[in-house]
């Protein structure tokens, strides 16, 4: 597996693993995608394999009281690719990019019904912070998981 920083030809194969991944309303819509993934403030991270991407991971940064606090939109990999670590790599590098930006700690929303990626943040050290009601949908929450990124291991 390839692991490379998105350029912007990479939109349509990304939105089609977006497709896949996500059914509304957690899906993004094309538009905020590619918004998204143009951000100067964050980085995204491809992981291909054999030519195709099977993957990608989003994540932003912005000033916080001073201290720059990255957030993570999405860590996405097709379905036939799940379960060989490609999540745990992609997650890998968008924290070592945020260190990069010199963001002190590093969050996001999940699910909370969604097992699969509340392990994956749970085995990377990430914690549960809160909840946040009705955050996707009515009756649909997310959970709040937060880490602190530890500067001295900065890629
Ligand atoms: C969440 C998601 C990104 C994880 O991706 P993944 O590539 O399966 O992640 P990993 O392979 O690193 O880890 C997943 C599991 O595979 C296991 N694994 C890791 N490397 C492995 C290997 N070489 N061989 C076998 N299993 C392995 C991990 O232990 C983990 O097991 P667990 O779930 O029982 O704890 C993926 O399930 C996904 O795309 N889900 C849909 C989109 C989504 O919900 N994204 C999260 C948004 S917040």
């Amino acid at each position: 597996m390839l692991y490379r920083l998105y350029n912007s030809q990479d939109l349509e194969e990304l939105y089609a693993i977006e497709d896949v991944c996500f059914e509304p309303p957690e899906r993004f819509g094309r538009k905020y995608m590619g918004r998204l993934v143009g951000s100067p403030n964050g980085a995204t991270w491809i992981a291909e394999q054999d030519g195709r991407m099977v993957g990608f991971a989003i994540v932003e940064w912005a000033q916080d009281a001073g201290e720059p606090i990255a957030y993570i939109e999405t860590i996405e990999v097709l379905p036939a690719h799940r379960s060989h670590g490609a999540g745990s790599q992609l997650l890998t590098c968008i924290e070592d990019s945020a260190r990069s930006a010199n963001a002190g700690w590093i969050w996001l929303h999940v699910d909370a019904g969604n097992e699969g990626a509340i392990r994956l943040y749970e085995a990377h050290g990430y914690g549960c912070e809160g909840t946040e009601e009705n955050y996707y949908a009515p009756g649909r929450a997310a959970l709040i998981y937060a880490k602190r990124l530890d500067s001295e291991t900065a890629a």
